[in-house]
């Protein structure tokens, strides 16, 4: 065997306690106190000495957080005090009642001072720990006897595997609830509906399915934290005298206790808890259920005792449900401002969350199928925070007979365009993008945005009143506004209105490409826009070109060709253009250069500096109607820099990297030379 010196032993340990305590600053006190990245650095070192030096590892070692995939059986554990459950409130009435029988029995008529804490939507959970090591962890079960979960609790980083501190009992019982915060919950379903695979309706089944895991490692991989709420010990005379105190002793040993934990004298300031926390239901990163009350003194809740199955010293004062029960009546469909088409349940209105629903999303058709959802089906609805309500499960037994699937129309329920979904797209949308009274406004908004016709004042608020007013339907009715109908707007001054209509006027003519690009076809940006200008020279020749004549054009495959042709294919369409035409827009052609005949195609050029016989933009329109990409850095793979006046630091890149440089003369000749000279 080797020596393995006192400095390395020394350092493993070293890496063992700040790894412990950093674990505890991140996930207990939410207070890391180094960099995730040096965290891994320390992480990997640990691994590294402890895959070196196998006779030095440990159980209670950080690394071992990561689970393990031999598959455990999950034995019975029988608890040695029996984890009770707890008599619950749904009034005022009932807290009243409570408080009234806990001063009865104890024969007292001075308020009794409770601990008020959240409750917490997980599982309850029994943690041992002998000399401060962990030695089992299980479940409630029955209440008698448990499973036997160890090795998945040992994963979750909020459990110690060692008791912080030397202040603790050789035998100790912690209890607290495992669960899931509500950020985790959605990463996990959203990570899991995403490769077709079942999600969890909330975020309790999704702890208490992780918990059941039967291999540690995917335990590990699951966003779990825990809590704790109680704590048992063989010797009594160790316990302090209240549960508050016992609470903090608890925490002193590394363990998270709920922040939000408070307390009330008499039932008066217990209701006032309760309201407190129901307000900040919403704002917590975690879901609660109640608010549990406890009588704070351990002598009295000896005295008070247990019925049945429950403290007599402790009740569960509910929140309403964030879950319900109810049916789907029908199912319509939405079309949102892009055209995207959206199946929404309607629902027999029931009470959830603390409001009454009586519609839910359901997103797009692979969710549809993926809760099978029918016309008629009895649903779990959730609403959890202000999130907005979701269908989460259908209850299949409860299907009426004959209860019809939900099929997604072929035409918009809209414009009655043709509504297409391309394979392997979750959303269907409208095809009628430019008439379509839902896509309106997003439709003329980017007609006359800065990059398609920049139509300057004819921004989102005045968009809106025009539509709202009933004043444009289309792109086409912008150019038969008057001034007059602009300045009687609300907010709207005779000026600022003459100036509109003249901004207007001078998009009348605009340059191929940017029409082209300001009809909203899907996927056809600008460079796309540029590309199928310079190829096809009219429009009248790209919107008759088939699929197969379009994907000729350098960028331009199947899916966007595809989108071209339905674009122009859709009779709604073709009117808007011909109304543009007739209200006087007429697109410029352009010079057709063929891909044969793009001298600079593949070349990336760069300019810089100021031009005097034309604008950058220009420039820039002109070098790619010949092929060229313009970029915005010189590298050592520019094929030349266009250097104006007063050219700076890109000019001296181009030379210390030996790049070409060519000044606006020589530009010029160039364009001349492919007859792309000034106009
Ligand atoms: S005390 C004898 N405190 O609620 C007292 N329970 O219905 C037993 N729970 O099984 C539990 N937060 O899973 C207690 N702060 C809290 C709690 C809490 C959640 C759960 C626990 C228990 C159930 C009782």
């Amino acid at each position: 065997m080797t020596q393995i010196s006192a400095d390395i032993r020394q350092r493993l340990e070293d890496l063992r306690v700040a790894l412990d305590d950093h674990n505890y600053h991140y996930y207990v006190l939410d207070d890391p106190q180094i960099p995730d990245a040096e965290y891994d650095r320390l992480f990997r070192e640990l691994q590294a000495l402890e895959s070196r030096y196998p006779e030095l590892a440990s159980e209670e070692s950080p690394t071992r957080r990561v689970g393990s995939s031999a598959e455990t059986s999950f034995a019975e554990v029988t608890h040695r005090l029996p984890m009770l459950s707890l008599d619950n409130a749904f009034s005022e009435e009932e807290l009243q009642d409570f408080d009234r029988r806990v001063r009865e029995r104890l024969g007292t008529d001075v308020p009794v001072e409770y601990v008020c804490e959240p409750k917490l939507d997980g599982l309850a959970v029994s943690l041992h720990y002998e000399k401060g090591l962990l030695t089992c962890a299980a479940t409630r079960g029955d209440g008698y006897t448990g499973e036997d979960i160890t090795a998945n609790i040992r994963t979750i980083p909020s459990v110690p595997l060692k008791l912080r501190g030397s202040d603790f009992p050789d035998l100790v019982e912690v209890r607290g609830e495992v669960y899931m915060p509500r950020a985790g919950f959605e990463k996990l379903n959203q990570g899991l509906a995403a490769q077709g695979e079942k999600t969890f309706v909330n975020p309790r089944n999704a702890a208490a399915g992780s918990l059941r895991q039967k291999k540690s490692t995917v335990t590990a991989r699951r966003p779990l934290e825990l809590c704790a709420y109680s704590m048992a010990v063989t010797d009594e005379n160790q316990l302090p005298a209240t549960h508050w105190d016992s609470l903090q002793r608890v925490r002193g040993w590394g363990f998270r206790i709920n922040p939000e934990m408070r307390l009330a004298v008499g039932a008066d300031a217990c209701l006032e808890a309760y309201n407190d926390l129901m307000a900040k239901r919403d704002t917590l990163p975690y879901e609660i259920d109640g608010i549990v009350f406890k009588v704070n003194r351990l002598d009295l809740q000896q005295t008070l005792g247990f019925v049945s199955r429950a403290p007599r010293w402790a009740i569960a004062h509910k929140f309403p449900a964030q879950e319900e029960l109810t049916t789907v009546e029908d199912v319509e469909f939405q079309v949102g401002r892009t055209g995207a088409v959206t199946p929404v349940a309607r629902l027999k209105p029931v009470f959830v969350g603390g409001v009454t629903v009586s519609n839910a999303t359901l997103h797009n058709m692979d969710e549809v199928r993926r809760l099978d959802v029918h016309i008629g089906d009895t649903v779990f609805i959730r609403r959890a925070g202000d999130v907005i309500p979701q269908v989460v499960k259908v209850v299949a037994e409860k299907r009426p007979a004959g209860a019809p699937e939900v099929t997604m129309p072929k035409h918009c329920p809209v414009c009655d365009s043709d509504i297409v979904q391309l394979e392997g797209e979750a959303v269907a949308r409208c095809s009628g993008g430019l008439y379509c009274p839902a896509q309106r406004k997003e439709a003329i908004r980017h007609y006359a945005s800065r990059k398609a016709l920049d139509i300057e004042g004819l921004g989102d608020r005045l968009i809106e009143v025009l539509v709202d007013e009933g004043m444009v339907a289309t792109v086409a009715d912008l150019y038969r506004l008057t001034r007059f109908q602009v300045a009687s707007l609300e907010r709207m001054g005779d000026k600022s209105a003459g100036n509109l209509i003249a901004a207007i006027d001078r998009s009348r003519n605009p340059v191929l490409w940017r029409f082209l690009y300001a009809l909203g076809i899907r996927e056809v940006g600008e460079a796309t826009a540029k590309s199928l200008a310079s190829w096809f020279g009219t429009l009248e020749a790209i919107a008759s070109a088939d699929e197969e004549a379009l994907q000729q054009v350098p960028d331009v495959g199947p899916i966007v060709a595809g989108h071209i042709r339905r674009f122009f294919d859709q009779a709604h369409n073709q009117e808007t253009l011909q109304a543009l035409q007739q209200a006087g827009v007429a697109w410029q052609t352009e010079q057709v250069v063929a891909a044969d005949e793009q001298p600079l195609a593949g070349e990336t050029w760069v300019l810089t500096g100021a031009l005097s016989r034309m604008t950058r933009d220009q420039a820039k329109e002109k070098l790619e109607a010949l092929g060229a990409k313009v970029a915005g850095s010189v590298s050592k793979k520019t094929a030349c820099v266009v250097a104006g006046e007063a050219a700076g630091s890109k000019l001296a890149k181009a030379e210390q990297l030996g790049v070409p440089v060519l000044d606006e003369d020589g530009l010029l000749a160039l364009l001349d030379q492919h007859g792309m000279g000034a106009e």
